[in-house]
């Protein structure tokens, strides 16, 4: 079955990026001048996704607004005849369909992948976290998609991470079956270094198949009172395959603050309207 749908959970608090985030969307931090989001959502979109199912929670009211249409904002660029401008803002409400669901308490990424189940219904599905901001050639899902395809079960995306940062992650133990494809037989979170599986760690793309709805509702919360993701995936890798891909491509974890800065450097870089004088500007940095 072609894979039609995305879920994007975002109602989570993110702490990590606070006192930004007490009043403004993680989601909605710019990279250069586009919310985190939005390459998502393109990402997304460039996969063959065609509707766009989005978690949100308290606080998180301007990612709708800044997928729906603005009729004054509108109105104003074209009475300013600003025309370019004017594309671009009618561009965004009009790139895919969305719905939104809420979460009405942050209990945990399964849970917020859980209240997608009956926008979803009984088909595979992908999942972005959308501060994990992926560069990469062939768009990340898609590398992912063509394993779905391939193999037919679940497929996390995976990127090996040096020892020293492997217990933020969730990492999994692997038998390589194929170049960068793993089949899973378990997954640790947060491991210390010396107990890691392998050096292979989950981040924020998954292709899921809609049997992990069951494992969520059977999924006891943790110690924070949190449904995990990885639980649920964990027991699923017990009884059906699922499989890994270390996709090709640059990950930005743009909802740490220094993943957010590193990411902002690099995408300026690659604009033609400013990375010239952005990199005459760090050249000037003492050092
Ligand atoms: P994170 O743990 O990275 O995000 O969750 P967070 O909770 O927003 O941020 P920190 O850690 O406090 O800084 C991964 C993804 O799961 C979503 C988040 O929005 C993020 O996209 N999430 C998390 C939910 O939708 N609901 C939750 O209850 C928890």
């Amino acid at each position: 079955m072609k894979i039609r749908k995305a879920v994007f959970p975002a109602a989570g608090l993110g702490t990590r990026f606070l006192p930004v985030t007490k009043a403004i969307p993680k989601e909605m931090l710019p990279l250069v001048d586009k919310p985190l989001i939005q390459y998502c959502v393109e990402e997304a979109i460039a996969s063959g996704i065609e509707d766009i199912i989005i978690i949100t929670g308290r606080g998180k009211t301007a990612i709708e607004d800044h997928f729906d249409t603005s009729k004054e904002l509108e109105f104003l660029l074209e009475e300013k005849g600003k025309r370019d401008l004017l594309k671009m803002v009618r561009d965004i409400s009009n790139l895919v369909k969305f719905s939104y669901t809420r979460q009405k308490e942050a209990l945990g990424l399964g849970h917020a992948i859980l209240c997608a189940k009956d926008l979803v219904g009984n088909e595979p599905f992908a999942v972005f976290l959308g501060d994990d901001i992926i560069d990469s050639e062939v768009p990340a899902m898609k590398q992912m998609i063509e394993v779905y395809k391939k193999y037919r079960h679940t497929v996390l995306a995976v990127q090996r991470v040096p020892k020293e940062s492997i217990s933020n992650y969730g990492v999994i133990k692997g038998e390589q079956v194929e170049d960068r494809i793993f089949k899973v037989s378990d997954m640790v979170e947060k491991p210390r270094a010396e107990d890691a599986p392998s050096d292979l760690a989950v981040i924020g793309r998954y292709v899921l198949t809609p049997d992990i709805f069951d494992y969520l509702e059977n999924t006891r919360p943790g110690k924070l009172g949190e449904i995990q993701l990885t639980d649920a995936i964990k027991n699923m890798a017990l009884r059906h395959p699922v499989y890994a891909l270390e996709f090709e491509g640059d990950r930005y974890d743009a909802g740490d603050k220094l993943g957010f800065l590193k990411a902002n450097v690099s995408f300026a870089m690659k604009r033609d309207d400013l990375k010239e004088e952005f990199i005459e500007f760090l050249k000037g940095l003492k050092l």
